[in-house]
């Protein structure tokens, strides 16, 4: 506008159609893990069978119950006059089995609900299909490391897209796949807990980043042309520095982020395609040292490589914070696997209830401008960025709204900065399952009363606060 070198920080605005939302997951709201026809996921399985990985011995078969409470959370996206909404589908409430032999109507019905009521209001429905509830009857096959799961998930996507397409124009494959693939396949924590050591985290990569190929392209060719909307995927980049500025830190700090993110970006946004080379590299050099004939990374063939290049209309990006990294640790390939024993953060950063998540300075900006230099200014939407605090912290949430604020600013210097970043969705509508923390830790902009079978929702501090935020297009301070 000519005039920016006058305006103050303050005054500076988010752009009309720049989207303001919150993010939640099937499994952390829902509930009804078994209401009407809904098949067992692999999360019902886990806390189920083994209650005591969860810190409070709780679970997700009725968290805040949105099943029941979802015209409630509508109306409080409207409260918060949200643009838009970003929400998962439980694959198993749609395909009990996970495969299309057998679909729910009453998952149809729900979805089809909750999604009609958000456009009855104008808010711009972003829905995610995979957030870790693989149905269980797939994992009982291997789940993500059987060879034919880009099939099913390729099969479950196009009933998605068919059913809900017309409304639906925003489309994220998957959420977060390290904690899919290196918490679940490799480290044994997150569902389905294997423990293959160095291999099943590589084999899910590359069955996940083909699986979202071949659901990206089902879309663009079979539904994008009749129902006009786009589709990408969300991955958890976190900033990544080095410890200090020697060669050896900063070659470090490169490998960490190719190991926690570049593995499932790189394929898709990178020039090259494939695998991330000095991971591969590192990888290939350590499994021969290790004993193995070959790397325990696959690679993708030159037919695979473009089939999943440039595959994705966006780049979905989940920030939370900033992680350290010094040559001096032992190499950690998925990063950050022993952050809970490593000093990994400066002391003078802000805590939150999450011991892995502090407010460093200009984490979000550090992220995005490096995403815009490294995959030549991609589409970005920040679909979850947040801060937790305990479950006994009250309505009173300064810390999480010095956190947004925080990130907001620097969102606005990323606009400055020339980041094609679209949006912004905070993490989260309200409190809910907290996976391995349950209910201990809570992320809400509005306090749910989980001790209530109403689950009574309550706006926090901070949902006043980031109402005026999206209604102004200023931060207020
Ligand atoms: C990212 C995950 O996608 C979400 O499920 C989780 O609750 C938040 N991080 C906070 O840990």
């Amino acid at each position: 506008m000519g005039c920016s070198a006058l305006s103050t920080k303050q005054e500076r605005r988010f752009p009309d159609d720049f989207l303001f939302g919150t993010a939640t997951a099937a499994y952390q709201i829902e509930g009804g893990w078994n209401a009407d026809d809904k098949g067992e996921s692999i999360w019902d399985h886990l806390t189920h069978n083994n209650p005591t990985v969860i810190k409070d011995l709780s679970n997700g078969d009725i968290t805040a119950d949105t099943y029941n409470n979802y015209k409630r959370d509508v109306e409080m996206m409207r409260e918060l006059g949200l643009d838009a909404y970003r929400f998962s589908l439980s694959w198993s409430r749609i395909l009990p089995n996970g495969l299309t032999n057998k679909v729910s109507e009453a998952g149809f019905a729900f979805y089809n609900n909750y999604i009609d009521e958000m456009v009855k209001y104008g808010i711009t429905p972003m829905v995610t299909l995979y957030h870790w509830d693989l149905p269980q009857k797939l994992q009982d096959l291997g789940g993500l490391a059987n060879p034919l799961f880009p099939e099913w998930y390729e099969d479950y996507a196009r009933v998605v897209f068919e059913q809900f397409g017309d409304r639906v124009k925003h489309w994220i494959t998957f959420n977060e796949p390290r904690e899919i693939c290196y918490e679940g396949y490799d480290a044994g924590r997150n569902a389905p807990q294997v423990n293959a050591t160095g291999i099943g985290s590589y084999l899910c990569a590359k069955n996940l980043v083909m699986a979202h190929a071949r659901a990206y392209h089902a879309y663009k060719n079979d539904f994008a042309p009749s129902q006009g909307g786009v589709c990408g995927i969300t991955i958890c980049v976190n900033w990544v520095a080095p410890l200090t500025d020697s060669e050896e830190d900063r070659f470090e700090a490169e490998l960490s982020r190719q190991g926690q993110w570049g593995l499932y970006a790189e394929p898709i946004f990178s020039e090259e395609g494939g695998f991330p080379k000095e991971l591969s590299e590192r990888v290939a050099q350590r499994s021969i040292e290790q004993g193995y004939p070959r790397s325990r990374m696959p690679e993708f063939t030159d037919e695979e490589k473009a089939f999943v290049k440039g595959a994705a209309d966006f780049f979905g990006v989940n920030h939370y914070t900033t992680f350290l990294i010094s040559a001096t640790e032992k190499f950690s390939e998925h990063a950050f696997s022993d952050f809970e024993t490593e000093n990994h953060y400066l002391d003078e950063w802000p805590k939150s209830a999450s011991d892995w998540l502090n407010l460093a300075p200009n984490s979000v900006l550090n992220a995005l401008t490096h995403l815009k230099e490294k995959y030549n200014n991609p589409v970005i939407y920040i679909t979850e960025n947040g801060w937790s605090t305990r479950h006994d912290a009250g309505l009173i949430d300064d810390d999480r709204i010095r956190y947004y604020r925080a990130a907001l600013e620097n969102v606005l210097d990323a606009l400055d900065a020339g980041v094609n970043l679209k949006g912004y969705m905070a993490w989260s509508l309200m409190d809910n399952f907290e996976w391995f923390a349950g209910y201990t830790e809570r992320f809400g902009l509005y306090e749910v009363d989980f001790e209530d079978p109403a689950r009574t929702r309550t706006p926090k501090k901070s949902a006043f606060v980031y109402k005026q935020i999206i209604k102004k297009r200023v931060i207020d301070h």
